[in-house]
């Protein structure tokens, strides 16, 4: 990549300038860069434009066998193909992975702060979501182990984990993740684990830790959600995959991504009245959100 070579992304509907158009503000709200991508993926891309069709298509199967082989080389993590569910965009995976996973009104569990979509993801699919504050441990954010089993309930069925963590910027550790992998095979929890910045690790004393890796019995209740999009700066192709283990199976996001795209999967939900039953709730922890 060209990281000499300024582009100007204004006037080319880039949300990120538009945003604040016409004003002094440099946009770094959002995770969006201003390089051309690598050579090979334009080509790539290239080559597929020329085709000149751009129908309805499946993933092909050579993707998937990429993707594979790509976890087994860089994390020694083998999957299998059929696991793979892909998607347009880790927002919507997120929202779909909370309506897939328990029932209404049933409690969505994260680390606050975190990365918006954590919080307003489980409220659209109707569901609760409960914050646990993450506390600063000698220098460093992290999860609060104990009053994470001290929030939980018997309704609590989905830990949201972002690994590595947006905003806090942390690598978790093994022994980290293996405390929130343990609650979660004591608690019945199934995880969902944002991990799009799985490729962005830059020290070079770190590596990224798939939560799935942890153990067999973690893989089987981890759904893993990547995409090339940060780590390549492709977010506009709207591309992601989830990993889904065979005990969770990929049905049940299938069944409410009900049709190619999984766009009507992240609509809000209709607003249930006030004081409803099931009525999805914010449970803050002890701390306000930053
Ligand atoms: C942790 C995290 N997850 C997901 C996303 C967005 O994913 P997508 O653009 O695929 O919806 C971001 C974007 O910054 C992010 O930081």
């Amino acid at each position: 990549m060209n990281f000499d070579q300024i582009v100007d992304r204004r006037a080319t509907a880039a949300i990120k300038w538009d945003k604040y158009a016409g004003r002094d503000i440099i946009p770094m709200w959002v995770a969006d860069m201003d390089f051309r991508c690598a050579p090979p993926i334009v080509e790539a891309l290239a080559k597929r434009v020329e085709h000149g069709v751009f129908g309805y298509t499946d993933p092909p199967a050579e993707l998937n066998q990429v993707v594979v082989a790509y976890l087994q080389a860089t994390y020694g993590w083998e999957i299998e193909a059929e696991w793979l569910v892909w998607l347009p965009g880790l927002v919507s995976a997120i929202n779909l992975v909370c309506r897939a996973i328990g029932e209404d009104g049933d409690d969505v569990v994260t680390a606050v702060p975190v990365y918006h979509p954590f919080l307003t993801g489980p409220v659209h699919q109707r569901r609760s979501v409960t914050r646990v504050p993450m506390r600063l441990l000698t220098g460093r954010w992290a999860w609060d182990v104990e009053a994470l089993e001290r929030f939980l309930t018997p309704r609590s069925k989905l830990l949201l984990v972002c690994n590595p963590h947006n905003p806090v910027g942390r690598v978790f550790t093994r022994p980290e993740l293996s405390e929130l992998a343990r609650i979660a095979l004591e608690h019945d929890l199934i995880v969902a684990s944002d991990e799009i910045h799985c490729g962005l690790v830059l020290d070079r004393d770190k590596r990224h830790l798939p939560f799935a890796t942890l153990s067999p019995e973690i893989a089987q209740r981890t759904i893993t959600l990547m995409a090339p999009s940060k780590t390549f700066n492709l977010p506009g192709l709207s591309c992601a995959f989830a990993v889904v283990p065979n005990a969770i199976g990929t049905l049940p996001l299938r069944r409410v991504q009900p049709d190619a795209t999984a766009r009507t999967a992240v609509q809000p939900v209709e607003t249930t009245q006030a004081g409803a039953p099931n009525e999805p709730t914010c449970r803050t922890g002890r701390a306000p959100l930053n």
